[in-house]
């Protein structure tokens, strides 16, 4: 792996260097909120996309906070005198977070403060310019890069699920970003990677954290992990990108088409404790004459319930033109960039690919006899995080195995909080066309229900079955109360699967 473009890292064993100096940028305030406050909204967001102009121009002043914002995320190198005002500069020189350039300090990595779910002070480390990445915005085209925390980083801590475990497997953990958030909540978090820098930033990214370290492995997938080991929750933002030969670490697989992200999928089945849960974030080839849920469905291993949700499909030129803009090479020579658009069209041409499906995996080890894969398409806005919608998804689903309809009919429901109706019809007509339930948290999903559907929906606060509920309802709409109970409870399946009735 060529890396020799990249700086040399700082030591990951002088944990009391890294110790003080976690002290010296909390003392400064250089953590999120800090920032936030220094920066003003739009400046902090702007350092978000990789823009930062106007981050420099809101620090131009003379405090601590100014000087690590321009040193650690600016990549400004400040003068030394100043920076021994703040940081233990001659630790920070001899372990390496620092570099003398021409009588000034400079950093050797980027560090992002970085906010944890429960207001935890937390940073990031990265490669130089590479923190957030993407839209051409990475520092370093060298092959073993390490980026920061991205778009696709976020939403995978957001779905996964936070209930304690004891095992966490963080695959793939480039900045250390998952292995964070599991070090939370899971007793022992294994994080692996193919690339050996990525464990060494890991490393500093959890010291500075002040999070308990990780056990980090070397190597492809699950070769580095021993084979008879599994997890309570494995977590992976692979790199999925279905590319024509692999170039970047953090996104190439370096597998043909989509393998990398199935063989993933396929060989976690036996990784995982019964109960337990894996996320992955994927790309998914759509070939020609095949259905891409079928395609999906055929990953899921044995003795795993399945949640697959594709969030976006792009065309072949749409993706191509993503990836190729990801690594800036939309800035380089222009006959390159056709050669290498080329090149991805060829690939896909070959291997009759229309387009590409952008989604999350989440697997459950389950004992069930016939396990449930649930595969559809999902593209409108949501509310991160999502990890106990996730999480509730699966609980619903055994209640839903355990419950035949007769059942359904004896238990009781409670509609989900903050789940509105929405009439939808001509204005000024007596009666709505059709009436849409709308949920406005986790997935935020709507579905259309007949009267019957809406006015049982209003009734359920848990206190009455759901038998009685529709015995009154037939009575009020004048319907034979058998047949309503006979019909009635496909619907209310559906409802307690999509979330929004939940068992009372
Ligand atoms: C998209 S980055 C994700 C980094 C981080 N987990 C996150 O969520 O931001 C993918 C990571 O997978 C690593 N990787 C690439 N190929 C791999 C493989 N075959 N097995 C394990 N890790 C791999 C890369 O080095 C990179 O760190």
């Amino acid at each position: 792996m060529s890396n020799a473009s990249l700086s040399p890292l700082p030591s990951a064993d002088r944990t009391d260097v890294t110790a003080r100096l976690r002290d010296a940028l909390l003392g400064a305030s250089f953590t999120a909120d800090g920032l936030l406050e220094l920066l003003g909204a739009p400046a902090y967001a702007a350092l978000s996309r990789s823009e930062t102009v106007p981050a420099l121009r809101a620090t131009r002043g003379d405090t601590p906070l100014e000087l690590l914002v321009r040193l650690f995320l600016l990549q400004q190198p400040v003068p030394h005198a100043r920076a021994a005002d703040v940081l233990p500069v001659d630790a920070c020189l001899e372990s390496g977070w620092l570099v003398s350039v021409d009588g000034e300090l400079a950093a050797t990595v980027d560090v992002r403060p970085y906010g944890g779910p429960d207001g935890e002070d937390w940073f990031i480390v990265s490669d130089l310019g590479c923190a957030v990445g993407g839209a051409g915005g990475i520092g370093s085209r060298a092959e073993g890069v390490v980026l920061g925390v991205g778009g696709a980083s976020m939403t995978l801590a957001g779905l996964t699920v936070r209930t304690p475990v004891s095992a966490a497997l963080d695959l793939g953990t480039g900045s250390g970003i998952q292995a964070l958030h599991a070090a939370r909540h899971a007793t022992r978090v294994t994080a692996t990677d193919v690339n050996p820098r990525a464990l060494h930033i890991t490393a500093l990214t959890l010291a500075l954290s002040g999070a308990p370290a990780a056990d980090l492995r070397e190597g492809s997938l699950y070769e580095p992990v021993d084979e008879d080991d599994t997890y309570d929750l494995i977590v992976s933002n692979p790199p999925f990108v279905i590319s024509p030969g692999a170039r970047l670490t953090y996104r190439d697989g370096g597998m043909g088409g989509d393998d990398l992200c199935r063989t993933l999928v396929q060989q976690t089945g036996e990784r995982l404790n019964e109960g337990g849960f894996a996320h992955f974030l994927a790309n998914w080839q759509h070939v020609e004459g095949e259905d891409w849920t079928d395609r999906l469905r055929s990953w899921v291993p044995r003795g795993c319930d399945a949640w697959i949700v594709q969030r976006e499909v792009q065309d072949v030129t749409q993706y191509a033109e993503l990836w190729l803009r990801d690594a800036g090479d939309h800035r380089g020579d222009e006959a390159e960039y056709q050669a290498r658009y080329d090149a991805w069209l060829d690939e896909f041409e070959a291997r009759k690919v229309r387009a590409v499906g952008f989604g999350w995996i989440t697997l459950r080890r389950t004992a069930a006899a016939e396990p449930s894969v649930t595969a559809e398409e999902w593209p409108h806005p949501i509310e991160q995080p999502l990890g106990e919608t996730v999480r509730a998804h699966f609980a619903r689903l055994d209640y839903l195995r355990e419950h035949d309809d007769a059942a359904l009919l004896e238990a009781h429901f409670a509609l989900a909080a903050e789940v509105v109706q929405e009439q939808v019809g001509l204005p000024g007509a007596e009666d709505p066309e059709h009436v849409v339930l709308r949920q406005n948290r986790g997935m935020r999903r709507a579905t259309r229900v007949d009267t019957v559907g809406a006015g049982f929906a209003g009734v359920c606060d848990g206190t009455m079955s759901a038998g009685r509920i529709l015995d009154a309802i037939a009575q009020l709409v004048g319907e034979d109360p058998v047949a309503l109970r006979d019909r009635t409870p496909a619907q209310i399946r559906l409802l307690v699967e999509q979330g929004f009735l939940e068992p009372a």
